[in-house]
């Protein structure tokens, strides 16, 4: 059996095994099975060697491991190198390589949004706000963040300080003069009743703005459904987790998967 594994903490509420089993029963690879683990810190050595030992065939990574897990590798990719941030484990010629394919995954999700020389304001400075940021860097026209932690926000803003594009750290609570796009990358709304309790009224009746979520389950955090109902458009995070779905499915097997009605329809 070729066993593919995601591992975090938290880990059960991920969607990753549903997504890659029906990939894998759809391309008949009957000998393929994806599980989910809790791992601790002291076991993410363990599942690297497991790459090694081919005991494991592929792994994501999730919180909090994204980045603790770079110095354990032999080899990451450009992206995970700029982002620190590392969610796709394949062994290549006796080397376990670390892939970051959130960044590919969230740029296919706004393939229809024209963010080009736009304002960006990004809350949030978790384990995937690196890769969000990266995303922007030289396309957009200004970044702002803002993290109830303030330094992280300083630290990602200073992880970026080779770009072109102005990055500004904004105060939890504070905001910025009225922006494209706004991101929710805290953690906030995971469970259904959280709210960022942030006031967004500025943005009333006003439908240029996308207002993205990048939790995937509820499909509708508070923080959409109020910029549904003010009148803005919105995004949850579905489409970047199924692309970067993808890519990872990609890189193990060199099949192209299709993101077709069926997969769309186990993210309800
Ligand atoms: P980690 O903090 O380990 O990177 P994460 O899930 O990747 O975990 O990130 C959680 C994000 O949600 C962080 O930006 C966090 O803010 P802090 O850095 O201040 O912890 C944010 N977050 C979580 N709960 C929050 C809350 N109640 N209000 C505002 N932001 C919150």
């Amino acid at each position: 059996m070729k066993k593919y594994l995601v591992i975090g903490n938290p880990i059960e509420h991920s969607l990753s095994p549903t997504i890659h089993n029906y990939w894998m029963k759809k391309y008949k690879l009957t000998d393929s099975i994806y599980e989910r683990k809790k791992v601790e810190k002291k076991e993410v050595g363990n599942i690297v060697n497991q790459i090694r030992n081919d005991k494991l065939i592929g792994v994501n990574v999730t919180v909090p491991f994204k980045k603790e897990i770079i110095p354990l590798l032999d080899e990451v990719d450009n992206v995970a190198k700029n982002t620190l941030s590392v969610n796709t484990l394949y062994k290549v010629e006796d080397k376990i390589f670390g892939y970051n394919t959130d960044v590919p995954g969230f740029n296919e999700s706004l393939i229809d949004v024209d963010y080009k020389n736009k304002d960006i304001f990004i809350l949030g400075s978790g384990g995937v706000t690196s890769s969000i940021i990266y995303s922007f860097i030289n396309k957009v026209n200004k970044i702002y963040i803002a993290n109830r932690t303030k330094e992280k926000a300083e630290k990602l803003k200073k992880l970026y300080s080779y770009s072109n594009t102005q990055i500004e750290v904004i105060n939890w609570g504070k905001k910025p003069t009225v922006c494209d796009l706004v991101i929710n990358t805290t953690s906030v709304g995971l469970k259904k009743d959280e709210n960022l309790d942030l006031d967004f009224k500025d943005y009333e009746n006003n439908n240029d703005v996308l207002f993205y979520d990048i939790i995937y389950s509820p499909k509708e955090t508070n923080f959409l459904k109020e910029a549904r109902l003010r009148g803005n458009k919105t995004m949850n995070g579905g489409m970047m987790f199924l692309n970067q779905a993808k890519i990872a499915f990609q890189i193990w097997t060199g099949i192209t998967a299709e993101i077709d009605q069926e997969v769309l329809k186990l993210l309800d």
